[in-house]
């Protein structure tokens, strides 16, 4: 059901690689809150084509730009200023990508070069998006930026190896552009640290299933899907949070607050009881 909480409002979208991404689910349900958008990722991930389906789907033309790259992330913020004939009010960071997950590295057994490009991709991009941002004064006062994160930022997930370090930086440049863009423009900038979700990026961590079966068991709620998780992002770029702002914002079912839950109790009971027979 519709709200019309984003009657009027235009932003930029990255991460939308298939329709599990949780950018995608951003894209469709901004879009059904009545929001004009900008498509972008990698240009790897549009040589991969499943994005124009979403474009078409919500009439959004598709800005590729590399992350990394200043220039290209100029040519997002120029173009898509052109397109929209105004300045931007949301932009969804949904960016993340370790090499050293992809190749099953542990973490004693990091590869540097890919700890950096690590780091470049999925935590200083987010900090380089603002900054061409605000250097092209491309943002609308009370425009809102959120970047998603996960809960390995502040407890050891030993699977996550780098991906912890680089989702801490995020974190930490959420609260430090938003100071520097809150008092410059009035512009908010938070993370949503959010569940385990099943997409292309998730599904790539070694051990995720047990990842997601756990946490799905501690959390009274549940893990949070990623259409909730859109639903969120929503809540973000609207009026209706205009003085949050700094913020790591936990959306993972009550999972970071509980020590243990019952399921777990249970099944450790039961595990017990069956080996000791
Ligand atoms: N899936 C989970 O369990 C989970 C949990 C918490 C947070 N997150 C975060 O959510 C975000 C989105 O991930 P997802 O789970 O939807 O997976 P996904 O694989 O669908 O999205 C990751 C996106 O990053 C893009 N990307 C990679 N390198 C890039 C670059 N150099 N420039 C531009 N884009 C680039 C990919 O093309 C892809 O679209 C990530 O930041 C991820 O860490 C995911």
């Amino acid at each position: 059901m519709s709200h019309n909480l984003l009657a009027g409002k235009v932003g930029i979208i990255s991460g939308a690689l298939n329709s599990q991404s949780i950018a995608w689910k951003v894209a469709q349900k901004a879009h059904a809150e009545g929001a004009r958008i900008v498509l972008t990722n990698a240009p790897l991930a549009m040589r991969m084509g499943e994005i124009k389906a979403l474009a078409a789907e919500i009439d959004a033309p598709i800005i590729p730009a590399d992350a990394t790259s200043m220039e290209e992330l100029g040519t997002l913020f120029t173009e898509a200023q052109a397109h929209f004939g105004g300045k931007i009010d949301f932009v969804l960071h949904s960016i993340g990508m370790s090499a050293n997950i992809r190749k099953g590295k542990s973490y004693g057994d990091l590869d540097y070069k890919f700890f950096q490009q690590t780091l470049d991709v999925s935590a200083l991009s987010f900090h380089k998006m603002m900054a061409v941002a605000e250097k092209q004064d491309a943002l609308n006062e009370w425009a809102s930026i959120v970047g998603l994160s996960y809960i390995a930022a502040q407890r050891a997930f030993l699977d996550y190896t780098d991906m912890s370090q680089a989702k801490a930086v995020l974190e930490s440049i959420a609260r430090s552009y938003g100071q520097r863009l809150g008092s410059l423009k009035k512009v908010r900038v938070n993370t949503i640290s959010q569940s385990p979700t099943k997409t292309t990026a998730g599904t790539g961590i070694s051990g995720f299933n047990a990842f997601y079966e756990y946490a799905d068991k501690m959390a009274p709620l549940g893990n949070a899907p990623a259409e909730a998780c859109a639903d969120y992002c929503v809540s973000l770029f609207s009026d209706l949070t205009r003085f949050v702002t700094m913020q790591n914002l936990m959306h993972d079912g009550g999972f970071s607050s509980v020590g243990i839950s019952e399921a777990i109790v249970d099944a450790i009971t039961k595990a017990s009881a069956e080996s000791a027979q």
